[in-house]
């Protein structure tokens, strides 16, 4: 039995009960013994986050990032839409846990639908006695507002999600102070991904040993994947980590479509990594993608057939990293920049290694860390392309 993130179990279940016989104590030990980690992309343990803000004084915030900029990955954007209340009984279940009375919901404006379903959502269940004064009849208040986020793929990093929903133009600030210290109006503020959020009412009520009896030992419970429009059966699948990429890609996928041919799976989105035909058998779980030079990321899983060379994604993903990094700091910016004028020079030349390690050792924010992780990946699936890297 997977975690019911795919939309199994009726939401709002445990919520009543939760708020009228737990403590806060009492949800923050349950997520500890889940082991719940971040699915946003970091994969901080839930438990230690709730805990840092919870030792704040009041008010504290909880937000979720619902701001899913990864391309290729779209499922968040199915939570919202189609099942809003699971995410805000588990947004709801955060905020009891950290002792706050606002969360909010940030959502991307390319989302309107999403936007639509939570408000929706958030009205049936002040309606109902599930937010608002007192709710079920307890001391406990708690509001919802949903927000829309400002646009830019790094307006997703949390720091940047803050100030993008406080009206402020989404850069990314330097930490610490983590958001938990310091967040929304300079309070303690936990920001979760929706998935991670989704996950927490099937852990509230189940319990937290349960959830960590699915998956590995080193890394616990489910994840969601996306598989992209190449696959015979594209969609989002609830899997237990550890399962093997072959068995996401050729059984829940079905393999390509139309006869096409598999040549690399983008994981993770731009600061994810590549995996060849050869790496397939490798479990779904962060340290063995790690080991493997990509990244899990949000899940997302693009399929790459034979007629797109490794230059062409090179230049996509320095394309891409020009575009979207902020600015903020040199090694991301000019980096960017050096990377896509050397990709697109007549002998299309691949980056130096140096400039990668600048990237990944001086940039602010995991965006410059990441595209340099993921250029080096593509290098090495590619290999036959680009020859011995420097
Ligand atoms: C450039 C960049 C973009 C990000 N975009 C998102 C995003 O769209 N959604 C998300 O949940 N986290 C995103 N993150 C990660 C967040 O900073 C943060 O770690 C996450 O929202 C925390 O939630 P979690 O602990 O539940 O994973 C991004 C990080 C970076 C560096
Ligand atoms: S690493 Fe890139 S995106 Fe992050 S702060 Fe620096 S310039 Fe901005």
């Amino acid at each position: 039995m997977l975690a019911g993130l795919t939309g199994v179990a009726q939401p709002w279940q445990v919520w009543p009960e939760v708020v009228k016989t737990r403590t806060r104590e009492d949800i923050r030990t349950e997520l500890l013994r889940a082991g719940l980690r971040g699915r946003g992309g970091a994969g901080y343990p839930i438990a230690a986050k709730w805990a840092d803000a919870a030792a704040g004084d009041p008010p504290r915030y909880v937000v979720a990032n619902g701001d899913e900029g990864d391309p290729g990955s779209y499922c968040d954007r199915l939570l919202m839409e189609r099942d809003p209340s699971r995410v805000l009984e588990g947004l709801a279940l955060a905020a009891y846990g950290v002792g706050a009375q606002h969360a909010y919901v940030l959502v991307r404006s390319e989302y309107p639908a999403a936007v639509d379903a939570l408000r929706a959502a958030v009205d049936e269940a002040r309606h109902a006695g599930r937010l608002g004064h007192g709710v079920h009849g307890t001391e406990v208040d708690l509001d919802v507002s949903i927000l829309v986020g400002a646009g830019s793929y790094v307006a997703g990093e949390e720091t940047a999600l803050l100030r993008s929903a406080q009206g402020l133009r989404g850069g990314v600030q330097v930490r610490p102070p983590y958001p938990t210290v310091r967040g929304l109006a300079g309070r303690p503020t936990v920001v979760n991904n929706v998935e991670t959020l989704a996950a927490v009412p099937w852990i509230a009520q189940h319990g937290g040993l349960t959830y960590a009896d699915l998956g590995l030992p080193e890394e616990k419970g489910t994840k969601l994947v996306s598989l992209n429009q190449l696959f015979r059966h594209p969609g989002v699948y609830e899997v237990e980590f550890g399962t093997s990429i072959r068995s996401i890609v050729e059984t829940l996928g079905g393999g390509l479509r139309d006869g096409h041919v598999l040549r690399a799976v983008q994981i993770g989105g731009p600061l994810g990594g590549f995996l060849g035909p050869d790496d397939l058998d490798l479990p779904l779980s962060a340290p063995a993608l790690a080991a493997a030079g990509a990244a899990l990321g949000h899940g997302g899983i693009v399929a790459i057939d034979d007629t797109v060379g490794g230059q062409e994604l090179l230049r996509h993903l320095w394309t891409f990293a020009d575009a979207e990094s902020c600015g903020a700091c040199a090694p991301c910016r000019v980096g960017s920049r050096q990377g896509l004028r050397l990709c697109s020079s007549p002998d299309h030349r691949p980056p130096p290694e140096r400039l990668l390690r600048t990237m990944e050792r001086g940039s602010l924010c995991a965006f410059g860390r990441g595209i340099a992780g993921a250029v080096r990946s593509l290098l090495r699936v590619y290999a036959s392309e680009f020859g011995e890297a420097e």
